[in-house]
């Protein structure tokens, strides 16, 4: 009887077929328990010890967030800054954890990402809104609204954006009260403190190309 070839035999592609399925179910259990280590979130002590985490606490509203170039990495990555006022004052643990709460109610209940997209959900409609907080954009808005925080002509944005057209297409207004703006601008800053390796990649890129005049289109 003439020897079979081993890429003509049944039993072995099945075995291999187990073996790569085994293989592949216990590789996926290790990294599902490493990203969810990974995307903890951290606590304000973490805050107050400097220690970094990918996902930083509630707190982190009550900080100044910058956005600079890692060079080991290869893109920018969020560095969490020097103490600030968030809306004229210092949130403490429970005040951030639920202002944080309204801002994500809100932005589930208003469907943002029917036109947004956050954290890689969402549609492209209109611009991402992960890194939202550091457009340099406000700078322009808080002199239109004749605001000086950030946060404040965010929030007065948020309340009236077809009165602050800055884009090509204008965002609808949709009834965000007073109360709820703060809460979704809370939600936008902790949000950019979030280190998502670089994601979405193009941001730097459309900020220059805004700087330059040209439409900040992501
Ligand atoms: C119907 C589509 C639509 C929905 C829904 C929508 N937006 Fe917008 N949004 C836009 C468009 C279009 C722009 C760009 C317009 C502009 O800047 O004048 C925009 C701009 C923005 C900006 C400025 C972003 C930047 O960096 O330039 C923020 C912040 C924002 N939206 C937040 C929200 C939030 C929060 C919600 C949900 C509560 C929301 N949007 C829901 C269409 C939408």
């Amino acid at each position: 009887m003439a020897k079979k070839s081993v890429w003509t035999s049944i039993r072995f592609w099945r075995r291999s077929a187990a073996w790569v399925t085994g293989f592949s179910a216990i590789l996926l259990i290790l990294l599902t328990f490493d990203t969810m280590g990974q995307i903890k979130m951290g606590t304000d002590e973490d805050l107050k010890k400097g220690i970094k985490k990918r996902v930083p606490a509630p707190t982190v509203i009550n900080y100044q967030i910058d956005y600079k170039y890692d060079e080991k990495r290869g893109h920018e990555v969020p560095v969490i800054g020097k103490k600030e006022p968030f809306f004229g004052k210092e949130w403490s643990e429970k005040e951030a954890r639920e202002l944080l709460h309204l801002g994500k109610l809100t932005v589930q209940a208003k469907n943002c990402i029917n036109c947004h997209t956050i954290l890689g959900n969402g549609a492209y409609y209109a611009p991402d809104l992960t890194k939202s907080w550091l457009d340099p954009k406000w700078k322009d808005i808080m002199a239109m609204v004749g605001k000086k925080t950030k946060e404040e002509a965010m929030a007065e944005f948020l309340q009236h954006p077809d009165k602050y057209p800055t884009h090509a297409r204008m965002m609808p207004n949709l009834d965000i009260t007073p109360k709820e703006a703060q809460a979704v601008v809370a939600f936008l800053k902790h949000l950019s403190s979030i280190d998502t390796n670089g994601f979405p990649r193009n941001f730097s890129k459309g900020v220059e190309e805004f700087k330059r005049g040209g439409t900040y289109a992501k």
